[in-house]
């Protein structure tokens, strides 16, 4: 037996998935698509890893039904997925591109036909083009952008989505992308940080307002989260570590659930932050049906005065580390699924992301025991009263990695890109067996 828990473990009704974005997979950039702005910034020399783009990826626009069919094998019952704004509005808003709708259409019919129950992301990272002509995250403007592009998905796709959520991971939107630089647009600007920070909000809160008047259901968001602990017990660095849990997790939690930002991250945007944004606040704060948790890893933190706007200074831990760097801390899914079902909601929680990169390959043990523990969490958390459903695994597929290109692989199978074969990894075959196993049992 590859994973010690059984399905039975989970409860009736318990999710298994695994999860994938567009621009990481899809590849496909014809019929009609638009410019996006990890088109951009791969293009640009030295923004990532080996100048990779996602032009073709794993080919996915044309090869859906063979990784459909690899969910379904794997005994799977829901996938996770984005839809790409720039092929649906190229333009980010007003024309419409058919043939982006019709791929979409394709994709959605062939979860069902394989009884996949389709988790749908409105976005996971790829703007318009054409929007961030305008502004992108630091217009206001965004909001009905963003929540125009919602509805024509939820009148389009709504009654076939088992559920939607509007963004992946603001956290990344916001201050990846426009303080540390990593991520498109790879601004590193405080007063850009704080706008987006607060847009990203503004324009998730909107669009689940405009899809709910549409009649679209189980409509929620996807956060990431970090464990910051501090890299020694003195009192600074303590506080380094907890004003990193203000910007990394407090921020949304706090502005989603309780309709106000920490102060203490606030004190630190304050002179830069959107006019009135308090008026905003309870759009911010609009009910959600579930919440999407995504959990890698944890961080140690100390304090550094010459860091500028946020004094903060990430350390190397002693952890064990994945193949990008990231110790490996299960624990940390444990507390953080506890600890929003007890300060913040009871609304289901779903850990919609979870995974490891690993060195290229498809024996891939360090990887099977890192879902082995981490699943563990999820039992540990859910016996602490968290209202877990469900547990999609990152990724399905090797894919594109962001700023690191294609060299780092969190595949459940292996992809080669040259020829876009796809081989199941060990890691993969161990859901198969927890999962059909299960099945063989019931029947
Ligand atoms: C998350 C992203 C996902 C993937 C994993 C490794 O932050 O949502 O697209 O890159 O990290």
């Amino acid at each position: 037996m590859l994973l010690s828990h059984k399905r039975a473990d989970f409860g009736e009704g318990f999710l298994f998935g695994a999860a994938t974005a567009a621009y990481q997979i899809e590849g496909g950039q014809t019929e009609g698509r638009g410019s996006s702005i990890w088109d951009t910034f791969a293009a640009t020399p030295g923004n990532v890893h080996n100048g990779d783009s996602g032009k073709y990826a794993c080919d996915h626009y044309n090869r859906y039904a063979e990784d459909l069919d690899l969910l379904a094998d794997g005994g799977f019952d829901a996938y996770r997925f984005s839809f790409a704004w720039p092929r649906i509005l190229p333009q980010g808003k007003g024309e419409v591109n058919q043939r982006g709708l019709d791929f979409y259409d394709r994709l959605i019919d062939a979860m069902l036909e394989r009884n996949l129950k389709p988790f749908g992301t409105l976005y996971h990272w790829d703007l318009p083009s054409a929007l961030q002509d305008r502004g992108g995250w630091l217009n206001r403007d965004i909001a009905g952008w963003f929540a125009d592009y919602a509805v024509l998905i939820s009148r389009r796709f709504g009654d076939r989505l088992a559920s939607t959520a509007t963004i992946n991971e603001p956290w990344c939107v916001a201050f990846l992308s426009h303080m540390l630089g990593i991520h498109a647009p790879g601004h590193r600007d405080v007063r850009a940080t704080a706008r987006a920070s607060h847009h990203v909000l503004l324009a998730h809160g909107t669009a689940i307002e405009a899809m709910r008047a549409v009649g679209g259901k189980n409509l929620g968001i996807v956060l990431n989260f970090e464990i910051a602990h501090g890299a020694t017990n003195k009192p600074q660095d303590m506080a380094a570590a907890r004003l990193w849990d203000g910007i990394f997790n407090r921020w949304y939690l706090d502005g989603i659930f309780r309709g106000k930002y920490p102060a203490d991250v606030l004190a630190h945007f304050t002179p830069h932050m959107p006019d009135a944004f308090a008026r905003d606040m309870e759009t911010v704060a609009t009910p959600i049906d579930w919440l999407g948790v995504n959990y890698y890893t944890r961080g140690l933190y100390e304090h550094d005065p010459e860091r500028g706007a946020f004094p903060i200074r990430k350390i190397e831990g002693p952890l064990e580390k994945t193949d990008i760097g990231w110790e490996i801390f299960p624990q940390g899914l444990e507390d953080i699924l506890t600890r929003i079902s007890a300060d913040y909601t009871s609304i289901p929680l779903y850990v919609t992301e979870n995974g490891m990169a690993e060195v290229e390959g498809v024996d891939d043990p360090r990887r099977v025991a890192y879902y082995d523990a981490h699943l563990g969490a999820v039992l540990a958390a859910r016996r602490r009263g968290a209202d877990v459903r469900g547990y999609f695994g990152w990724s399905l597929l090797d894919n594109y990695e962001w700023a690191e290109g294609y060299a780092k692989r969190f595949g459940l199978v292996h992809v080669d890109y040259q020829t876009q074969k796809r081989t199941p990894k060990t890691s993969y075959r161990a859901f198969q067996e927890l999962l059909t196993g299960a099945n063989r049992q019931v029947a």
